[in-house]
């Protein structure tokens, strides 16, 4: 088919001004509406993608739309040396539906673990003393491209040609307590995981798994982490994924899906964790906008109100019972 020369200035253009750090598709998208999205020729394409795990509410969300209008004309930015409400609005909400009390805003999955890294250490500092800043994660995770989170990420691939990466992380095979167990020497602060894994493929935990990790890191006073980037924010049919085992981390990291495609991130823990960030401890010029929060908290209330978290506990139900498998497999490599 003749290419519309339209459709090859773009994609030239982008392979000749851009990074190529991203193996693209020949495709160009104009256009979405709900699950389906069109190209510049206008071909309709079912989007299963969904910007990776971001547009739980679909494309041109009238939820999201709406409150992106009426927010721009209000207030879009404002420094975080002020209070705005829509942020505080957030930020209650989303300890009121959760274990968290407390919740730092920024704009990526990778800024939300960077700060969950830093509070980490930083608590074990001020709570346990120095040399004691170890960070547990597993083989085949993902939390992200900065230099912390890619130390922290257990995959080659990810680290390869960065060395010298951040010192201070240990890897463990997921699914695997004793590992975990072994590893747990003095000089650990914390672990660091996803409930499900997802860039890792797709792997959820054996049943009891993340019971029994919370189980040691509460006798070792060590820091236990949810990465929820991925998995929260309603997808696996509970608001977040770890509710489905019975337990609770003492940090969690959000982004994702929580702004539907506006970018948006956050850490949230417990107040006994939150102390140790005091005033000029972390800070983001851009974190937890006017614009940001209010369009995040208007995906929230839809995500809520309007039936998508049991929506998807629904067709969850029916995959597994297709499948017989709560998702592609359980493995501890
Ligand atoms: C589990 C998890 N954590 C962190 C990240 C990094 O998020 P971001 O790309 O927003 O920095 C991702 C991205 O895929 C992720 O899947």
């Amino acid at each position: 088919m003749e290419k519309n020369p339209e459709t090859t200035t773009t994609q030239v253009r982008a392979d000749r001004y851009m990074f190529q750090t991203y193996g693209r598709f020949p495709v160009t998208l104009v256009k979405g509406d709900g699950c389906r999205v069109w190209d510049d020729e206008g071909k309709e394409y079912l989007d299963f993608v969904a910007g990776i795990a971001v547009c739980s509410l679909g494309h041109g969300s009238p939820v999201v739309c709406r409150t992106l209008k009426e927010q721009c004309e209000k207030l879009v930015h404002v420094s975080n040396l002020y209070y705005t409400e829509p942020q505080t609005d957030l930020a209650q909400m989303l300890v009121e539906h959760s274990f968290a009390d407390r919740v730092f805003f920024c704009n990526s999955g990778a800024e939300a673990n960077e700060a969950a890294i830093k509070l980490a250490r930083k608590y074990s500092l001020e709570k346990f003393g120095p040399d004691r800043h170890v960070i547990i994660s597993m083989n085949n995770s993902f939390h992200g491209r900065t230099m912390a989170t890619l130390s922290a990420t257990g995959q080659s691939k990810i680290q390869a040609g960065y060395d010298p990466l951040l010192q201070g992380f240990r890897f463990v095979p997921f699914n695997d307590v004793a590992a975990l167990d072994e590893a747990m020497d003095k000089d650990v602060c914390a672990v660091m995981l996803e409930p499900i894994q997802g860039e890792g493929g797709v792997v959820c935990p054996a049943p009891d798994y993340l019971k029994q990790v919370r189980t040691l890191c509460s006798e070792k006073g060590v820091t236990l982490i949810f990465d929820e980037v991925q998995v929260g924010m309603g997808r696996t049919g509970k608001l977040f994924a770890h509710e489905h085992f019975g337990i609770a981390p003492d940090i969690m990291t959000l982004a994702k899906a929580l702004g539907n495609g506006f970018p948006i991130g956050a850490m949230l823990s417990t107040n006994k964790m939150g102390q140790a960030f005091g005033p000029g401890s972390h800070a983001t010029t851009f974190g937890g906008t006017p614009l940001a929060t209010a369009v995040s908290k208007a995906v929230l209330q839809s995500l809520l109100q309007d039936g998508w978290v049991t929506n998807a506990e629904k067709n969850g139900r029916i995959s597994q019972v297709r499948t017989e498998q709560p998702c592609r497999k359980t493995r501890n490599d």
